[in-house]
């Protein structure tokens, strides 16, 4: 697993230099859903290995080409990856389909709300709005992310904990609209 995480960390910390001439998206996104879903899988149960995986891989499909089909992306390049990385089929075959959100399964569910949760929790914001320069167009981001980010939470702590949160970010996000 380190081995893999190493990986996926280099592929984003190098497409980032060349997008954007700064490292952002493996720290402040994918290592935080790491470690969010880590902390839900302690508390809610679920098989920890297979969503670290699914963490590790589940935007890994927006390397060079965006969001539009990112999700398809992601699962193809991830089970490439775990391929790789010695994952057996069985493995792969799990964390595609939490990466794909296709069964109401606790782990998709730790996976859903971990993302969201990593919005809202890192700096991930700040990058957002270092990368889009302007800052109106940034506004319009982040509130639709914040609605967005809200509704995909599944657990009633973690819900509190993001509206506290989003609560903050929209009135900043919304005061001088
Ligand atoms: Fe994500």
């Amino acid at each position: 697993m380190e081995k893999l995480r190493k990986e996926v960390k280099e592929r984003f910390d190098r497409a980032d230099m060349e997008y954007c001439g700064f490292r952002w998206y493996f720290k402040e996104h994918v290592a935080t859903v790491e470690k969010e879903s880590e902390k839900l899988c302690e508390k809610y149960g679920g098989d920890a290995e297979v969503v670290k995986a699914a963490a590790l891989l589940h935007d890994i499909g927006l390397i060079g080409k965006g969001r539009e089909g990112h999700v398809k992306r992601s699962v193809e390049r991830g089970k490439k990856l775990l391929d790789k990385h010695g994952f057996n089929e069985e493995f792969q075959e799990k964390v595609a389909e939490i990466i794909k959100q296709e069964k109401d399964s606790k782990e998709a569910k730790i996976l859903d709300t971990a993302d969201a949760l990593g919005h809202l929790k890192s700096m991930h914001f700040f990058g957002k709005a270092a990368i889009t320069q302007d800052l109106e167009e940034f506004r319009e981001w982040g509130l639709e992310k914040l609605d967005n980010d809200l509704n995909r939470i599944a657990f009633e702590d973690e819900k509190d904990e993001a509206e506290q949160i989003a609560e903050v970010l929209r009135e900043q996000l919304s005061y001088s609209r």
